[in-house]
């Protein structure tokens, strides 16, 4: 960031808190050291990055004898709630979640029961009528999930606009990860021959138009590459496709997921 040049208020900064550091004691110290290894006061978004806790440890994946991860028992609504806390120190500008599943989400909004705002309410007039007696829980801001055109997740997308949760796609090229093992024996999404057709009419590559596709649903696409010419290509990912376009994309959804480290984590 300092190397950019970029002034700090201009560039967006979001890190996530590690399940080994779920336990309320632990996350405002996590965040400290995220803040420390950055170089930076403060962060835009802070996430929880999986639900699943790890036994509290200063390892990243703390291990059994038998080489299995660890679990730990903290309650991911008690970590939420330790997060709430955290952002009010000004470290998190916002707070929000990854990879969780609509029950885990629908529990967060029910018991995370920190009140930040009172929820205006229609019919608006001069006095205070409009604001609603009932506290409201904090929602999080952003929900960064895997999602693309081989995981859609159509529902589950509508769902976030209906309580206001912003969404970011993650792993938007699908099966390009080379450590997802399950995409292995199969295609690469971006070769996918719906992706070229689109591309072909507008000039883009697979890629480029799986970019355009999370874009045109509003949500943020977080393609990640080390080499430069892809690092450009990707920029131009961000062009308009048609209702059309977005109907042969859906069509090709595949109901896909590619990290799902569930079982590694003994999550159920
Ligand atoms: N919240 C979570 O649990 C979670 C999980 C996974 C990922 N993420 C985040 O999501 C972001 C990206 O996800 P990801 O790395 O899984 O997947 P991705 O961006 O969908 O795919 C990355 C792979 O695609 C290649 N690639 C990039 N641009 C390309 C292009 N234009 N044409 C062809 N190949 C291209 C990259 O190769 P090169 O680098 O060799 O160019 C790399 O192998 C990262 O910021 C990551 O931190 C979050």
């Amino acid at each position: 960031m300092k190397q950019s040049g970029v002034p700090r208020s201009e560039i967006f900064l979001t890190t996530k808190l590690w399940n080994n550091s779920h336990h309320p004691d632990d996350v405002e110290k996590a965040l400290d050291a995220s803040l420390k290894n950055l170089g930076t006061d403060y962060v835009d978004l802070y996430l929880m990055h999986w639900p699943s806790p790890f036994a509290r440890s200063d390892e990243l994946f703390p291990r059994d004898d038998k080489e299995k991860i660890k679990p730990g028992d903290t309650d991911y609504v008690d970590t939420w709630k330790a997060m709430e806390k955290a952002q009010k120190t000004g470290k998190a500008k916002a707070i929000g979640i990854s990879n969780f599943s609509k029950a885990e989400l629908d529990r967060l909004l029910k018991e995370g029961n920190v009140v930040r705002f009172l929820h205006p309410t229609p019919p608006f007039s001069g006095n205070n009528n409009h604001i609603a007696k009932t506290p409201t829980p904090q929602v999080p801001a952003a929900h960064q999930m895997e999602l693309h055109p081989y995981l859609q997740q159509k529902d589950f997308v509508k769902y976030h606009a209906t309580k206001g949760i912003h969404v970011t796609q993650y792993s938007p090229f699908g099966n390009s990860n080379p450590i997802y093992s399950k995409g292995e024996n199969m295609g690469k999404l971006i070769d996918d021959p719906v992706l070229a057709d689109v591309g072909k009419k507008h000039g883009k590559t697979g890629a480029q138009v799986a970019l355009a596709w999370g874009i045109a649903q509003g949500h943020t696409v977080i393609p990640k590459s080390k080499t430069e010419s892809r690092i450009k290509a990707n920029l131009e990912g961000d062009f308009k496709l048609s209702d059309e376009d977005m109907d042969k994309i859906a069509a090709a959804d595949k109901k896909l997921r590619f990290n799902d480290p569930s079982e590694n984590f003994h999550w159920k």
